[in-house]
């Protein structure tokens, strides 16, 4: 069965491909023609994966799924939350880290989460996946590995950052690794 991923990320079609196996063929954005860039002005997690998801399915009647993800952060009210690839500047992951930083100078409380929201439009139904992993913001960056936020993100139970695991350590816990299971799961008990 062909289900299209609304995501030209390669890192995220890999991951996904890997555990939902040969049932289900999954295409990227680009496998579709898809080119254009989506919009994503909801304004939460759920509204913004289901615009995206709902684009595709209206626009190439694929049947499909689109995931949205950010950081909250508890002492700032939850952000970045929506915002958090362009928090400080475009997809700047430093610029973000700095800001962050810098909004948390005064705070004590560090504490703070990863949410994805994964919506899947199938046989006319809509279905939201989530997941949540819960941690604190470190008080400077620590490793190389990951992406965006990850050198400054200590999940509960550990003492080191995202960036410190190593993908498959944080692919276990992670907020994306969670909602992706869920999904699968959902899609193998069909
Ligand atoms: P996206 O919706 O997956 O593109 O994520 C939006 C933004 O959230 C990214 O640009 C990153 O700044 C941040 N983000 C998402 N997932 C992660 C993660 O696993 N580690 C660190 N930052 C992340």
């Amino acid at each position: 069965m062909e289900l299209v991923f609304a995501t030209n990320n390669a890192h995220k079609l890999e991951e996904v491909r890997q555990i939902l196996g040969s049932r289900y063929r999954i295409l990227s954005l680009a496998d579709i023609g898809c080119h254009e860039d989506i919009p994503e002005t909801a304004g939460t997690f759920q509204g913004n994966a289901l615009q995206k998801a709902r684009f595709v399915k209206e626009r190439y009647g694929y049947d499909c799924f689109a995931d949205d993800t950010g950081l909250e952060v508890a002492a700032l009210g939850g952000e970045p939350g929506v915002r958090s690839a362009r928090y400080a500047g475009d997809h700047d992951s430093n610029a973000n880290m700095d800001k962050l930083l810098r909004e948390l100078e005064e705070k004590t409380d560090r504490s703070a989460q990863f949410r994805t929201v994964i919506a899947l439009i199938l046989n006319g139904q809509e279905v939201l996946f989530e997941g949540i992993v819960k941690g604190r913001i470190a008080a400077e960056r620590h490793g190389n590995g990951g992406f965006g936020y990850d050198p400054l993100f200590i999940p509960d139970g550990y003492d080191e950052t995202f960036s410190e695991m190593g993908p498959e350590s944080k692919n276990l816990i992670s907020h994306r690794g969670r909602a992706v299971r869920k999904l699968t799961d959902y899609l193998n008990s069909l």
